[in-house]
Protein backbone atom coordinates (compact mmCIF):
# COMPACT_ATOMS: atom_id res chain seq x y z
CA UNK A 1 0.00 0.00 0.00
CA UNK A 2 1.82 3.13 -0.68
CA UNK A 3 0.96 6.30 0.92
CA UNK A 4 0.56 9.42 -2.15
CA UNK A 5 0.32 12.90 -2.77
CA UNK A 6 -0.60 13.97 -6.33
CA UNK A 7 0.52 17.39 -6.63
CA UNK A 8 -1.27 18.65 -9.81
CA UNK A 9 -2.18 20.77 -12.94
CA UNK A 10 -5.36 19.65 -13.38
CA UNK A 11 -7.98 20.88 -15.67
CA UNK A 12 -5.79 22.01 -18.61
CA UNK A 13 -4.81 18.88 -20.64
CA UNK A 14 -7.17 16.11 -19.21
CA UNK A 15 -4.46 13.41 -18.27
CA UNK A 16 -4.38 15.01 -15.22
CA UNK A 17 -8.11 14.23 -14.07
CA UNK A 18 -7.40 10.77 -15.67
CA UNK A 19 -4.10 10.07 -13.38
CA UNK A 20 -6.28 11.19 -10.42
CA UNK A 21 -9.41 8.66 -12.10
CA UNK A 22 -6.62 5.97 -11.48
CA UNK A 23 -5.84 6.97 -8.28
CA UNK A 24 -9.47 6.50 -7.26
CA UNK A 25 -9.71 2.92 -8.60
CA UNK A 26 -6.64 2.02 -7.09
CA UNK A 27 -8.03 2.02 -3.48
CA UNK A 28 -6.27 -1.39 -3.01
CA UNK A 29 -2.77 -0.14 -3.96
CA UNK A 30 -2.84 3.37 -2.97
CA UNK A 31 -3.70 5.67 0.30
CA UNK A 32 -4.30 8.58 -1.34
CA UNK A 33 -3.76 11.08 1.51
CA UNK A 34 -3.76 14.27 -0.69
CA UNK A 35 -4.12 16.46 -3.65
CA UNK A 36 -2.25 19.40 -4.00
CA UNK A 37 -2.64 21.98 -6.89
CA UNK A 38 -0.28 24.46 -8.79
CA UNK A 39 0.21 26.83 -11.58
CA UNK A 40 -2.35 29.54 -12.47
CA UNK A 41 -5.75 29.18 -10.79
CA UNK A 42 -4.96 26.76 -8.26
CA UNK A 43 -8.41 27.29 -6.36
CA UNK A 44 -10.32 26.37 -9.55
CA UNK A 45 -8.04 23.35 -9.98
CA UNK A 46 -8.74 21.91 -6.93
CA UNK A 47 -12.47 22.51 -7.32
CA UNK A 48 -12.36 20.22 -10.40
CA UNK A 49 -9.72 17.87 -8.01
CA UNK A 50 -12.18 17.81 -5.23
CA UNK A 51 -15.59 16.98 -7.37
CA UNK A 52 -14.18 14.30 -8.98
CA UNK A 53 -13.32 12.93 -5.88
CA UNK A 54 -16.81 13.84 -4.00
CA UNK A 55 -18.12 11.84 -7.14
CA UNK A 56 -16.11 8.51 -6.05
CA UNK A 57 -17.17 8.92 -2.09
CA UNK A 58 -13.39 9.99 -1.44
CA UNK A 59 -14.62 13.84 -0.54
CA UNK A 60 -12.66 12.99 3.09
CA UNK A 61 -9.41 13.30 0.86
CA UNK A 62 -7.90 16.88 1.52
CA UNK A 63 -7.93 19.15 -1.86
CA UNK A 64 -5.04 21.53 -1.06
CA UNK A 65 -4.39 24.52 -3.41
CA UNK A 66 -0.91 25.51 -3.67
CA UNK A 67 1.27 28.02 -5.59
CA UNK A 68 0.20 30.37 -8.54
CA UNK A 69 3.20 31.70 -10.44
CA UNK A 70 6.17 30.00 -10.89
CA UNK A 71 9.21 30.35 -7.97
CA UNK A 72 10.81 33.51 -9.46
CA UNK A 73 7.51 35.30 -10.23
CA UNK A 74 9.20 36.31 -13.46
CA UNK A 75 8.14 34.00 -15.70
CA UNK A 76 4.38 33.51 -17.30
CA UNK A 77 1.84 30.90 -16.13
CA UNK A 78 2.10 29.10 -19.40
CA UNK A 79 -0.64 26.71 -20.96
CA UNK A 80 -3.55 28.17 -19.31
CA UNK A 81 -6.07 27.19 -22.33
CA UNK A 82 -9.28 29.29 -20.60
CA UNK A 83 -11.67 25.89 -20.85
CA UNK A 84 -10.56 24.97 -17.29
CA UNK A 85 -13.24 23.72 -15.04
CA UNK A 86 -16.23 24.60 -18.09
CA UNK A 87 -18.84 21.49 -18.23
CA UNK A 88 -17.47 20.37 -14.95
CA UNK A 89 -18.41 22.97 -12.25
CA UNK A 90 -21.88 24.12 -11.79
CA UNK A 91 -22.78 26.63 -9.37
CA UNK A 92 -23.74 24.26 -6.71
CA UNK A 93 -19.67 23.20 -6.54
CA UNK A 94 -19.36 27.01 -5.28
CA UNK A 95 -19.49 24.72 -1.86
CA UNK A 96 -16.96 22.48 -2.72
CA UNK A 97 -14.68 21.96 1.08
CA UNK A 98 -10.99 22.95 0.16
CA UNK A 99 -8.56 22.15 2.12
CA UNK A 100 -7.47 25.21 4.84
CA UNK A 101 -4.37 24.39 4.31
CA UNK A 102 -1.88 25.73 1.86
CA UNK A 103 -0.28 22.75 -0.68
CA UNK A 104 3.35 22.97 0.87
CA UNK A 105 2.50 22.78 4.43
CA UNK A 106 0.85 20.25 4.38
CA UNK A 107 3.11 18.23 1.87
CA UNK A 108 5.56 18.90 4.41
CA UNK A 109 3.27 18.06 7.25
CA UNK A 110 2.23 14.73 5.74
CA UNK A 111 6.35 13.91 4.80
CA UNK A 112 7.69 14.95 8.46
CA UNK A 113 4.52 13.31 10.30
CA UNK A 114 5.01 9.40 8.63
CA UNK A 115 8.54 9.39 7.99
CA UNK A 116 9.90 7.13 4.70
CA UNK A 117 6.06 6.49 4.14
CA UNK A 118 4.55 9.57 1.67
CA UNK A 119 5.16 9.45 -2.31
CA UNK A 120 4.92 12.46 -3.84
CA UNK A 121 3.83 12.24 -7.61
CA UNK A 122 4.27 15.38 -9.19
CA UNK A 123 2.14 15.53 -12.47
CA UNK A 124 2.48 20.06 -12.95
CA UNK A 125 5.06 22.43 -12.31
CA UNK A 126 7.63 21.90 -9.84
CA UNK A 127 6.71 24.86 -7.80
CA UNK A 128 5.01 23.16 -4.62
CA UNK A 129 7.61 20.68 -4.44
CA UNK A 130 10.40 23.30 -4.55
CA UNK A 131 8.78 25.54 -2.01
CA UNK A 132 8.34 22.45 0.41
CA UNK A 133 12.11 21.64 -0.03
CA UNK A 134 13.42 25.36 0.39
CA UNK A 135 10.80 25.43 3.74
CA UNK A 136 11.66 22.02 4.94
CA UNK A 137 14.88 20.74 3.75
CA UNK A 138 14.39 17.37 5.72
CA UNK A 139 11.44 16.28 3.18
CA UNK A 140 14.81 15.32 0.97
CA UNK A 141 15.20 12.61 3.60
CA UNK A 142 12.21 11.40 4.49
CA UNK A 143 10.37 11.27 1.62
CA UNK A 144 9.99 7.79 -0.07
CA UNK A 145 10.68 8.90 -3.39
CA UNK A 146 9.27 11.92 -5.70
CA UNK A 147 7.94 10.25 -8.86
CA UNK A 148 8.32 13.62 -11.48
CA UNK A 149 6.29 13.05 -14.64
CA UNK A 150 8.66 15.91 -16.45
CA UNK A 151 11.18 16.51 -18.87
CA UNK A 152 12.75 14.88 -22.29
CA UNK A 153 16.11 12.83 -22.23
CA UNK A 154 16.47 12.06 -25.43
CA UNK A 155 16.58 13.77 -28.71
CA UNK A 156 15.94 12.80 -32.57
CA UNK A 157 15.00 9.06 -31.30
CA UNK A 158 12.59 8.95 -33.91
CA UNK A 159 9.80 9.70 -31.59
CA UNK A 160 10.09 13.21 -32.92
CA UNK A 161 10.32 14.50 -29.28
CA UNK A 162 10.07 18.07 -28.52
CA UNK A 163 13.34 19.40 -26.96
CA UNK A 164 11.87 20.91 -23.80
CA UNK A 165 8.66 19.59 -21.72
CA UNK A 166 5.91 21.61 -20.45
CA UNK A 167 5.93 20.95 -16.85
CA UNK A 168 9.65 21.53 -16.54
CA UNK A 169 9.84 24.48 -18.78
CA UNK A 170 6.95 26.36 -16.65
CA UNK A 171 8.97 26.54 -13.78
CA UNK A 172 12.96 25.85 -14.55
CA UNK A 173 14.49 27.10 -11.29
CA UNK A 174 12.27 24.61 -9.48
CA UNK A 175 12.89 22.09 -11.38
CA UNK A 176 16.68 22.66 -10.50
CA UNK A 177 15.55 22.49 -6.82
CA UNK A 178 13.74 19.36 -6.69
CA UNK A 179 16.54 17.29 -9.29
CA UNK A 180 19.24 18.59 -7.52
CA UNK A 181 17.71 18.27 -4.02
CA UNK A 182 19.33 14.36 -3.13
CA UNK A 183 15.95 13.00 -2.72
CA UNK A 184 15.20 9.48 -4.52
CA UNK A 185 13.66 10.33 -7.32
CA UNK A 186 11.70 8.42 -10.58
CA UNK A 187 11.63 10.93 -13.67
CA UNK A 188 8.80 9.84 -16.56
CA UNK A 189 9.54 11.75 -19.22
CA UNK A 190 7.81 12.47 -22.61
CA UNK A 191 10.48 10.08 -24.43
CA UNK A 192 7.93 7.25 -22.76
CA UNK A 193 5.01 8.98 -21.83
CA UNK A 194 4.51 9.86 -26.05
CA UNK A 195 4.07 6.24 -26.47
CA UNK A 196 0.68 5.90 -24.35
CA UNK A 197 -2.43 7.20 -25.32
CA UNK A 198 -6.26 6.62 -25.40
CA UNK A 199 -8.31 6.79 -28.26
CA UNK A 200 -11.87 6.99 -28.90
CA UNK A 201 -12.45 3.35 -28.81
CA UNK A 202 -11.03 3.19 -25.27
CA UNK A 203 -13.75 5.70 -24.63
CA UNK A 204 -16.64 3.94 -25.58
CA UNK A 205 -15.33 1.30 -23.27
CA UNK A 206 -15.33 3.80 -20.35
CA UNK A 207 -18.94 4.85 -21.21
CA UNK A 208 -20.31 1.24 -21.05
CA UNK A 209 -19.11 1.49 -17.44
CA UNK A 210 -21.71 4.00 -16.66
CA UNK A 211 -20.67 5.04 -12.86
CA UNK A 212 -20.78 8.82 -12.27
CA UNK A 213 -17.00 8.60 -12.21
CA UNK A 214 -16.92 7.44 -15.70
CA UNK A 215 -19.45 9.67 -17.41
CA UNK A 216 -17.19 12.25 -15.81
CA UNK A 217 -14.39 11.23 -17.02
CA UNK A 218 -15.65 10.41 -20.74
CA UNK A 219 -17.20 14.01 -20.85
CA UNK A 220 -13.83 15.42 -20.15
CA UNK A 221 -12.02 13.76 -22.42
CA UNK A 222 -14.21 14.05 -25.57
CA UNK A 223 -14.09 17.91 -24.61
CA UNK A 224 -10.63 18.01 -24.30
CA UNK A 225 -10.80 16.15 -27.45
CA UNK A 226 -12.73 18.67 -29.23
CA UNK A 227 -10.29 21.60 -28.25
CA UNK A 228 -7.11 20.11 -29.21
CA UNK A 229 -9.45 18.79 -32.38
CA UNK A 230 -7.60 15.07 -31.97
CA UNK A 231 -9.05 11.22 -31.99
CA UNK A 232 -7.01 10.47 -28.97
CA UNK A 233 -4.44 12.21 -26.10
CA UNK A 234 -1.61 10.86 -24.28
CA UNK A 235 -1.72 9.35 -20.94
CA UNK A 236 1.52 11.39 -19.68
CA UNK A 237 0.35 11.90 -16.03
CA UNK A 238 -1.37 8.68 -15.87
CA UNK A 239 1.87 6.80 -16.59
CA UNK A 240 3.35 8.37 -13.24
CA UNK A 241 0.97 7.47 -10.96
CA UNK A 242 0.98 4.00 -12.60
CA UNK A 243 4.94 3.86 -11.90
CA UNK A 244 4.38 3.95 -7.85
CA UNK A 245 2.10 0.97 -8.02
CA UNK A 246 3.71 -1.47 -10.42
CA UNK A 247 7.33 0.28 -11.44
CA UNK A 248 7.67 -3.07 -13.61
CA UNK A 249 5.83 -1.19 -16.61
CA UNK A 250 8.70 0.73 -17.18
CA UNK A 251 12.52 0.30 -17.74
CA UNK A 252 14.44 2.83 -16.00
CA UNK A 253 18.67 3.62 -15.99
CA UNK A 254 20.43 5.94 -13.19
CA UNK A 255 21.16 9.15 -14.43
CA UNK A 256 22.04 12.78 -13.69
CA UNK A 257 19.44 15.44 -14.61
CA UNK A 258 20.69 18.98 -14.85
CA UNK A 259 18.24 21.48 -15.98
CA UNK A 260 18.91 24.41 -17.87
CA UNK A 261 17.42 27.79 -16.27
CA UNK A 262 19.71 30.31 -18.08
CA UNK A 263 20.19 29.50 -21.63
CA UNK A 264 18.89 31.83 -24.89
CA UNK A 265 16.92 28.86 -26.91
CA UNK A 266 17.41 26.00 -24.20
CA UNK A 267 16.17 27.11 -21.18
CA UNK A 268 13.61 24.46 -19.31
CA UNK A 269 15.92 21.99 -21.12
CA UNK A 270 16.62 18.47 -18.84
CA UNK A 271 19.94 16.90 -19.67
CA UNK A 272 20.49 13.73 -19.31
CA UNK A 273 24.25 12.50 -18.12
CA UNK A 274 25.56 9.44 -16.95
CA UNK A 275 25.44 9.13 -13.05
CA UNK A 276 29.09 9.04 -11.22
CA UNK A 277 29.06 7.17 -7.90
CA UNK A 278 29.38 10.08 -6.23
CA UNK A 279 26.11 11.58 -7.65
CA UNK A 280 22.93 10.73 -5.91
CA UNK A 281 20.79 9.03 -9.49
CA UNK A 282 17.74 10.04 -10.61
CA UNK A 283 15.86 6.79 -12.21
CA UNK A 284 14.80 7.98 -15.35
CA UNK A 285 12.79 5.75 -17.41
CA UNK A 286 13.68 5.09 -20.60
CA UNK A 287 11.09 2.55 -22.04
CA UNK A 288 7.62 1.17 -21.46
CA UNK A 289 5.76 -2.06 -21.61
CA UNK A 290 2.83 0.01 -24.00
CA UNK A 291 0.34 -3.03 -24.11
CA UNK A 292 0.72 -3.82 -20.31
CA UNK A 293 0.66 -0.12 -19.03
CA UNK A 294 -2.43 0.09 -21.31
CA UNK A 295 -4.42 -2.84 -19.64
CA UNK A 296 -3.14 -1.79 -16.78
CA UNK A 297 -5.01 1.74 -17.24
CA UNK A 298 -8.09 0.48 -18.30
CA UNK A 299 -8.75 -2.39 -16.41
CA UNK A 300 -8.84 -0.11 -13.37
CA UNK A 301 -10.90 2.64 -14.87
CA UNK A 302 -13.30 0.50 -16.07
CA UNK A 303 -13.67 -1.58 -12.95
CA UNK A 304 -16.63 -1.72 -10.79
CA UNK A 305 -14.73 -2.50 -7.55
CA UNK A 306 -12.09 -0.65 -6.69
O1 LIG B 1 4.14 17.47 -20.96
C1 LIG B 1 3.10 16.75 -20.40
C2 LIG B 1 2.63 17.38 -19.10
O2 LIG B 1 2.14 18.69 -19.39
C3 LIG B 1 1.52 16.63 -18.44
O3 LIG B 1 1.66 16.73 -17.04
C4 LIG B 1 0.30 17.37 -18.93
O4 LIG B 1 -0.76 17.27 -18.00
C5 LIG B 1 0.75 18.77 -19.13
O5 LIG B 1 0.57 19.53 -17.97
CA1 LIG C 1 -0.22 17.66 -15.73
Amino acid sequence: MRRIILDTDIGTDVDDALALALAIQSKKDIELRAVTTVHGNVNLRAKIAKKMLKIAGLENVPVAPGIAQPLMRDRPILGWAGHEGSGILTPEDDGLEISKFHAVDLIISEVMSMKGEITLVAIGPLTNLAASIIREPDIVKNVKEIIIMGGVTRLFNGLNLPYREHNILCDPEAAKIVFSSGAPITMVPLDVTLKVYIDRKDLGEISAVKSPLANLIVSMVEEYLRIVKRDYTWLHDPLALSVSIDPSLVKTVDMKILVETKGEYTTGQTIALPARPEDNPVKVCVDVDVAGFKDFFMTRICSKNT
